[in-house]
C-alpha cells in the first residue's frame, strides 16, 4: 500500500527527505508545493512528482495526498500546519514542531477533534542508536541514570543562516533541541530547577547557550550549543554501573555507541549503519502509524514535544529576566 506524500517548502531539508523518500519501500513522492511556481516546478522535476503546485493552499487541497511534511522555517510552522490540517490532512512537521505549547495544544487538539495524524519530525528519535540507549536505560545497564553532559555547536560565522534569520528560531530550537531531547529522555522532561544562559546577537536571536537542569536524588544535565567556529556535538551518559561516551561522530547521527563500566571495560556495544541517510526510520514510522490507523507515534507522542516546549519556555524566560 503505498504512501502519497505531499512536500511543503522545497529549501535544504525538503530536498534530504525527498531523496529519503525516493528509497523507502512504498513511499511515493506525490506532490510538491512552494510558494513560487519556479521553485515547484524545480523540485517537482528532481523527485519526479506527479504534482507541482504554486501555493501551499493548493497542495493540501489535493485529495490523493496521504501525508503532508512540513518543511518551512520553525516560525512558519505553526501557520502551515493549521492549514494542512484543516484541509483535513495528516502531518509529518520539521523539528521545532512549534514555537509555543498553546500553538502547540491548539493543533494537537485540531488534529485529535479531526482523527488526523500529527508528528513532529525529530529524526533522531527513532534512530537505532538511539533506541539502543533507551533500551540499555530500560534494563537497567547504566544503573541509575546520573548525569547527561551534551552539546551541539555548529560551525558558522555571522553569514549563517541561524545568525541572520529570524524566521528559523535561533539555536534553542533548531540546535539544542538534540542535547534537551537526550536529557529529557534519561532524566524526564520535569527538572526541579533550571538555569539558562544565552548570547544574543543584535536582532534578538540567540546563538550561543547554555542549560543546566537539576532534578531529584543529584541527577543533572549539563547542556551547551550554538554557532562556533568549529562543528562540534558530543554525547555522555553517566550512571552508578557505565558511562556512554559518543565521541566519534556527532551524536544526533551516530550510528554506534558502546557502554562501559567504570573499569573502562565494555559493558555493551552497538554498531547500525544508516539503510538510506537517517532520515527512513522517521518515514517508516509515519508510514505504519497511517496503516495502523493511529493518529500519534508511541515512540514521538506529542506529549513529549510540549514537554520540550515548556523547557523551551523556561529558557527563554529565564533570558528574559537575565537582561
Ligand atoms: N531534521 C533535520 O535534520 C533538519 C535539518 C535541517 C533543518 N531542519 C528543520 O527543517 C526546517 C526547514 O529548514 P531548512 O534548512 O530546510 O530551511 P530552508 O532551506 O530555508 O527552507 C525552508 C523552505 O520553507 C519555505 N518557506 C515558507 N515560508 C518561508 C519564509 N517565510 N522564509 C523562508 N522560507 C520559507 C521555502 O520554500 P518555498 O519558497 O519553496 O515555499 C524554503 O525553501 C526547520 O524547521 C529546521 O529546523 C531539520
Amino acid at each position: 500500500m503505498t504512501t502519497r506524500w505531499g512536500i511543503l517548502g522545497t529549501g535544504r531539508i525538503a530536498n534530504v527527505f525527498c531523496d529519503t523518500l525516493l528509497k523507502v519501500e512504498d513511499a511515493e513522492i506525490y506532490a510538491v508545493g512552494s510558494r513560487t511556481e519556479e521553485k515547484a516546478k524545480l523540485l517537482g522535476a528532481k523527485y519526479h512528482a506527479k504534482k507541482c503546485y504554486s501555493s501551499y493552499e493548493e497542495l493540501v487541497s489535493d485529495p490523493d495526498i496521504d501525508i503532508v511534511y512540513v518543511a518551512t522555517p520553525i516560525i512558519c510552522h505553526y501557520e502551515h500546519v493549521k492549514v494542512c490540517l484543516l484541509a483535513g490532512k495528516n502531518v509529518l512537521c520539521e523539528k521545532l514542531f512549534v514555537q509555543t505549547t498553546e500553538e502547540a495544544e491548539e493543533l494537537i487538539a485540531l488534529a485529535k477533534s479531526r482523527n488526523l495524524f500529527l508528528m513532529e519530525a525529530l529524526w533522531t528519535k527513532f534512530h537505532p542508536v538511539y533506541q539502543k540507549i533507551v533500551q540499555w536505560k530500560e534494563e537497567g545497564k547504566f544503573g541509575d541514570v546520573k548525569c547527561v553532559e551534551a552539546s551541539f555547536y555548529t560551525c558558522g560565522t555571522k553569514e549563517h543562516r541561524l545568525y541572520k534569520d529570524t524566521t528559523q528560531g535561533g539555536c534553542l530550537g533548531d540546535l539544542l533541541i538534540y542535547p534537551l531531547l537526550y536529557a529529557c529522555t534519561m532524566l524526564g522532561y520535569k527538572p526541579i530547577k533550571v538555569n539558562a544562559a544565552a548570547m544574543k546577537n543584535s536582532d534578538n536571536i540567540d546563538i550561543v547557550e547554555s542549560i543546566q537542569m537539576q532534578y531529584t536524588d543529584g541527577k543533572f544535565a549539563a547542556l551547551t550549543g550554538g554557532i562556533a567556529s568549529e562543528r562540534q556535538a558530543l554525547l555522555s551518559i553517566y550512571g552508578t554501573e557505565g558511562r556512554m561516551v559518543i565521541h566519534k561522530e556527532y551524536f544526533y547521527e551516530a550510528q554506534s555507541v558502546t557502554l562501559l563500566n567504570w573499569n573502562n571495560e565494555i559493558i555493551d556495544t552497538f554498531e547500525c549503519p544508516f539503510e538510506i541517510n537517517g532520515y527512513e526510520y522517521e518515514v517508516k514510522e509515519v508510514m505504519q502509524c497511517l496503516r495502523a490507523g493511529q493518529i500519534q507515534s508511541m515512540i514521538h507522542p506529542m506529549e513529549d514535544v510540549i514537554g520540550m516546549l515548556r523547557l523551551m519556555e523556561t529558557c527563554r524566560t529565564q533570558w528574559d529576566e537575565s537582561l
